[in-house]
């Protein structure tokens, strides 16, 4: 069967009271768009057009390919005359042609494939919609049933007394035969309470000539929900995190608190991870078995090893190698790679570094452009100072490096094998393999002397 798909993503999104259209606010790290899209690719529909606004088109493209579409089209609808209208102008930008087309609200980011396949496979003639039953009030449009038959639609805002206390209610998502729906479309009139073209008037207008509406009721309205406004924001919002919540604990992770837990699609967990409260995880991270992550933490874009603890800290665009130890409060920022077993305590910020295997920086350091070399240890309180007032600079420190408390590493500067420095120490120059240096400005130590025997 050939399946196209209309999105209606043009709408101004007056009740959002925002600059920025409507679709493109976000719920779990995800602009609302992106959902209604990856529905349709789940459904395995490929072949979509969306109706946008100018600043809903400068990101279409974009979102399609990152919701799994190769391409989509984008047809502007300027002015926005209600959900027929956009019907209208996409219709006007496909070739005609047999088959079915499914058309869905953008606003609607709880949908899934399966919805959307079962439309489908519903529509035997002019129709098939997408109905549930809510509870009242409500401002969806209301099921109109003549007996069994779906007679009409009546939005909320030109219902009487009567109809408003119907409480099946119109979801947004329709599979309608193409040729049928042009000849409903081309009939529509804009004489009701918002001055628009409806939609949701083709359904009156096809019974009128005879056709059968199929309703496939939702088991569901939650599935349904739409959002109009940031009050239904935040509640789809809990509702999509609560579902990707029970998706990976049934995969085995522990999360010790949905309501305080926050997730975005395509995140991957190895078995046994545990997830503590107030935790938020996004940007496509990935935590491997055994780890533990929180509480109170944050990963984005993170790549997160197995048996690693993450406590009361930030992962930002970084890696952290297997059974290494992160936190109390410890802030790993962009490009940064810690290496296995390796340990940054209380009060550690880590930026544009690379720490290899069993580095130790317990307390209160800044490690950025920085290298450091195995089993190192980093006193509390030692700096890189990168930074030269026009430029970042590196440091390189060796392996086996012992840095003593509050030391001042100034960049550019390296470290070699073996060295150290003492207490409050601040090196301006470098430092040879097994050299200790003390003092501001650090001087060289003279070997320890070799241990007396007898
Ligand atoms: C619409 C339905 C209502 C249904 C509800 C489900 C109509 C007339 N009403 O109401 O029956 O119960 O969805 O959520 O269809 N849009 C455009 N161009 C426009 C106007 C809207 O692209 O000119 C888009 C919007 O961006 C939105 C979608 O169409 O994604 C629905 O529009 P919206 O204004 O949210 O309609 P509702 O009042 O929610
Ligand atoms: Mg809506």
């Amino acid at each position: 069967m050939n399946v196209r798909a209309i999105v209606l993503a043009a709408g101004k999104g007056t009740r959002m009271k925002s600059a920025r259209a409507k679709v493109l606010h976000e719920l779990c790290g995800r602009p609302m768009l992106w959902y209604v899209l990856h529905a349709l690719a789940e459904a395995g529909v490929r072949d979509v057009t969306v109706v946008t606004n100018a600043e809903v088109a400068a990101h279409v493209d974009d979102l399609a390919r990152s919701a799994g579409h190769d391409a989509v089209r984008a047809v502007l609808q300027e002015p926005q005359l209600g959900t027929g209208h956009a019907v209208s102008m996409a219709l006007a930008a496909l070739p005609e042609e047999a088959g079915t087309i499914v058309v869905l609200n953008g606003d609607m980011p709880l949908i899934d494939g399966a919805l959307v396949r079962a439309t489908l496979d519903a529509r035997e003639q002019a129709l098939a919609l997408v109905t549930a039953r809510m509870p009242l009030p409500s401002s969806f449009g209301r099921i109109v049933r003549d007996g069994p038959h779906v007679s009409r639609i009546v939005e909320a805002r030109d219902a009487s007394h009567e109809e408003l206390l119907l409480d099946e209610m119109n979801a947004g998502l329709y599979a309608y035969d193409e040729k049928k729906l042009r000849a409903a479309v081309a009939e529509l009139k804009n004489d009701n309470a918002q001055s628009e073209y409806y939609l949701t008037d083709t359904i009156g207008c096809l019974v009128a000539r005879g056709d059968r509406i199929v309703p496939v009721v939702a088991r569901d309205y939650r599935a349904v929900l739409g959002v109009n406004d940031r009050v239904e924001l935040a509640a789809a919002a809990a509702l999509i995190n609560r579902r990707l919540c029970e998706h990976h604990m049934r995969a085995g992770v522990t999360i010790a608190d949905p309501a305080t837990t926050y997730l975005e699609p395509e995140l991957v967990f190895g078995n046994d991870v545990t997830i503590l409260p107030n935790t938020t995880i996004g940007r496509r991270s990935r935590v491997g078995a055994h780890s533990e992550i929180g509480p109170n933490s944050r990963l984005q874009n993170a790549t997160i090893g197995e048996n690693v603890v993450v406590s009361d800290s930030i992962v930002v665009d970084s890696s952290i190698g297997d059974f290494s130890y992160v936190g109390p409060w410890a802030h790993i920022r962009a490009g940064s790679a810690v290496g296995t077993g390796a340990r940054i305590g209380n009060f550690v910020e880590v930026k544009k570094a690379q720490l290899a295997a069993g580095v130790k920086a317990g307390h209160l350091s800044y490690l950025g452009d920085a290298t450091v070399g195995e089993r190192t240890n980093i006193g509390a309180g030692t700096i890189t100072c990168n930074y030269d007032g026009t430029k970042k600079n590196e440091t390189t420190i060796g392996a086996d490096v012992f840095i003593g408390s509050n030391s001042s590493l100034v960049a550019p500067v390296t470290l070699g094998d073996g060295s150290g420095t003492g207490a409050g120490t601040v090196v301006i120059r470098d430092v040879a393999p097994g050299e200790r240096v003390v003092g501001n400005p650090a001087r060289i130590l003279p070997p320890k002397p070799a241990a007396e025997t007898d």
